[in-house]
This record gives C-alpha cells, structure tokens and sequence, in this order.
C-alpha cells in the first residue's frame, strides 16, 4: 500500500513524500509507483493517542461502550485510546480487568490500553494485576473510585511502581466537602491545588513518576511541576471553554470535574502552555437525561483535534506542539513503542486532515452514543479527512469505511 503525496513532518522538516506501507507498518519513505491512497492537499500527522478516556464499558453501555467509543476515536483522529477505571464494575480487581478486556478485544476498532484503578484497600490487587498504569481518583467524580486519605494515598504511591505512570484525579475531597459545607459553590480551584501539593510532596517524598490529568489553572500545573518526575495533562475543554463565556449557553451541560473556570483562568492556562505534557480529551459521554440530574463530563474524541487545528489557524499554537502532546509524548510516556510518529517500522497509524476546511460542530454527525457536544454550533477550520489504522483506510469524511479490530497496546 502507498500513501501517495503526503504532507508530514520528518526529522523536524516538512516532507513531501510517498509513505510505503506493509504489514500494517511504514517500511519506506520517497517517490513509488503504482496504485495508493491519495494524500494531495492533505497533512499527515501519527495517529492520535488519547490517553484519558471513558468508554463506558461494562456496565454503562448507554453512555457508550467499546465499539462506539472506538468509531469515535478514529473519526476523530485517534488510533490509540487509553479507557479509565470508573465503570460498572470499576477496573479494581482482577476480574473486572479480565471482564474489561474480553469485552475490549471483542469490540475495539482501534487500538487500546485499559487503566487499572486504585482503591482504599486494593494493594494486593494492583501488585497482582501487574498493570502499567494506575489511576487514583483523589477527589469523587462520576463512579465509585476514591482514595481520599493520605495513608492509602501514600501506600499506592509507594507501591506502585516508581517508573510507571500513576495517574490522578487531583481534586482534594476534604476541600470539596468542606466548601460544599461553607456554601462555596463549584468545585473551586483551591480543591485542585490543594491535591495537587499534596500529591507532588508524596510523590517527591517516595521519588515516583506521577501523571496529573486534566489540571485546569496555571497555578495548579505551576505547582506540580514543582517536581521534576510530574507530568501534566490538559484537557480541551479547560482551554476552549469557559465558565464566563460557556455557562450560559451550556446551561444544565454545564456540568464538568474540573469545572471550566472564569475566562481570565482560562486566559492563563493558555500562558502554560509549554508545561503541558498530553492532551487528554477527558471524553466523558453521559446522555442529555442524565447531564440534565447533574451528571458531570463532556465528550471530547470528535472534537478535540479540530479545536486545536483551528487555534493553530488563528497562529495560536504550531503543529509540532499538536504533535507532540497528541502523539508522541503519550507515546512515549505510556511506552507504546510502535506509536505516536510517522516513521520507518512505526505502525501505519496516519490522521490525514484538511488543514483548511472549516466545519460546523453538530453532535449529529458524530459516533458516540451520547448525542450531545458542548462545541454544537462552533465553526472550526481543520478537520480529520482520512484515517488510516494500521495502514487500512478506516475512516474517511466521518464516515467509518473499514471493520478494523482493535488490540491491547498497552501492556
Ligand atoms: C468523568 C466521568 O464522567 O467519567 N467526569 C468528568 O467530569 N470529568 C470522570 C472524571 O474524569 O473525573
Ligand atoms: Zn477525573
Ligand atoms: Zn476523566
């Protein structure tokens, strides 16, 4: 298979190249005749990695499950997509793993990792899961895992592999509750700083790795950078949306942990930028009923590259920063050694977009199951064209085109 006239960055240049493809790998680089897929016009970026993600399954599958999740991923320009620990039941035993990955193998149509998720009492269980990556939910948000005291805290920090991603849900519990009691409405911003410190002393204090998703102010990422082995996930949301400027229009939508913050907040988190390790879409799809009883989270697969594809129209980011925070660098933390570039022996995972083609949000076009965006309405300039998972045309115009079958990556 060739990749005919495709526009990409090689070797921190652009390239205008044929990409050879076999075995569901690159294998070369240059000009080559015969039949292909064209790319004229097009930029080719690696397969997106999101690696924060709910896909709903088991046990919520009206909110979405593995299939529907997937096509969104892949219409949305993601070929690796990294599920959270909080469904029915939580990934925080062995046999919900087990559970969680028959289903996953069954019905992925692109390529996953499952986060195991932490809990007061699993120690046992996550030593014997083995698992690369554990999650650890510090502060409630949608589902049952929680680790709020800083005796289980410490010992998940300490016994969990110092070199491997520990993941957080970084709002402080013991805040959120008290500023409930205090009448301070809307999660504020001190509950994330507050777990933020907390966690970034622990982890100092063992000498771990420690993964922060969705931090939603400059303070917040400022502080957890304050150690050298933390790592900082931003979500779209934080960055394009605002409660100033959002709420009204969101209205009983409205509802995401962290929540947006004001707009001079949001102004700032764009001054952090150069902080920012990943991009997690935080894609957290509950139907319009539920959101309307308050339920909290967006979706965010179908939507998140656009968003920065038009800031990178309106000169506010380059590619390589896309790039590197969407492909490579989760890549490389979440040791998928076969994804996140373009590139000889590389899986032929390839987002080919129109850099120019400006596109009205509808949650009518879209894959997942929830029905809903917080983006309806919003004109973008970028959009994903053709998706090549392992070297198949799998998605093209939003439209899922191949049955492609996902695999486990992370391991
Ligand atoms: C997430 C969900 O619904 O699973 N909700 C959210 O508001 N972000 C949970 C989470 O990521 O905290
Ligand atoms: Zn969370
Ligand atoms: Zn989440």
């Amino acid at each position: 298979m060739i990749l005919k006239n495709a526009k990409f960055y090689l070797g921190g240049h652009i390239a205008e190249k044929d990409i050879k493809i076999e075995g569901g790998k690159i294998s070369a680089f240059g000009h080559f005749s015969g039949e292909g897929i064209d790319a004229k016009g097009l930029f080719a970026l690696p397969g997106l990695i999101d690696p924060h993600v709910h896909l709903r399954d088991p046990g919520l599958t009206h909110k979405e499950d593995f299939c529907s999740g997937t096509r969104a991923a892949l219409c949305g320009g993601f070929t690796t997509v990294l599920d959270m620990p909080n469904t029915k039941p939580s990934t925080t035993t062995l046999a919900a793993l087990k559970e969680k990955r028959k289903i996953a193998a069954q019905k992925a149509v692109c390529d996953y990792g499952i986060h195991f998720g932490a809990t007061k009492e699993n120690f046992a269980e996550v030593k014997a899961a083995k698992s690369p990556t554990l999650k650890l939910y510090m502060g409630k948000s949608t589902g049952e895992v929680l680790v709020d005291d800083i005796a289980s805290i410490w010992k998940h920090f300490d016994g969990f592999p110092h070199e491997k991603p520990l993941l957080l849900h970084a709002e402080d519990e013991e805040t959120l509750n008290s500023l409930e009691k205090l009448g301070i409405k809307g999660r504020a911003t001190i509950a994330e700083k507050i777990a933020v410190e907390k966690a970034r002393l622990i982890a100092a204090q063992v000498n771990r790795l420690v993964y922060f998703a969705h931090l939603s102010t400059a303070e917040s990422i400022h502080m957890a950078k304050l150690w050298e082995k933390s790592l900082v996930e931003v979500s779209p949301h934080h960055l394009f949306l605002s409660s100033d400027k959002d709420g009204k229009r969101l209205k009983e939508f409205y509802r995401v942990n962290p929540p947006l913050r004001s707009e001079a907040e949001r102004r700032r988190l764009w001054g952090s930028l150069y902080e920012i390790d990943t991009i997690g879409s935080d894609h957290a799809p509950h139907t319009p009923e539920e959101k309307k009883k308050g339920a909290a989270g967006f979706p965010g697969l179908e939507t998140s590259l656009s968003l920065f594809l038009d800031a990178h129209n309106k000169g506010l980011l380059a590619l390589p920063w896309i790039i590197f925070r969407m492909a490579e660098n989760p890549a490389r933390i979440f040791n998928l050694h076969s994804k996140g570039r373009i590139g000889i022996g590389y899986d032929a995972d390839i987002t080919l977009v129109d850099l120019k083609k400006e596109w009205k949000v509808s949650a009518d076009d879209f894959q997942s199951k929830c029905g809903w965006t917080p983006y309806e309405g919003m004109k973008l300039r970028g959009k994903v064209k053709k998706v090549l998972f392992r070297g198949v045309l799998a998605v093209e115009d939003g439209a899922v085109l191949a049955e492609t079958k996902g695999r486990e990556v992370l391991l």
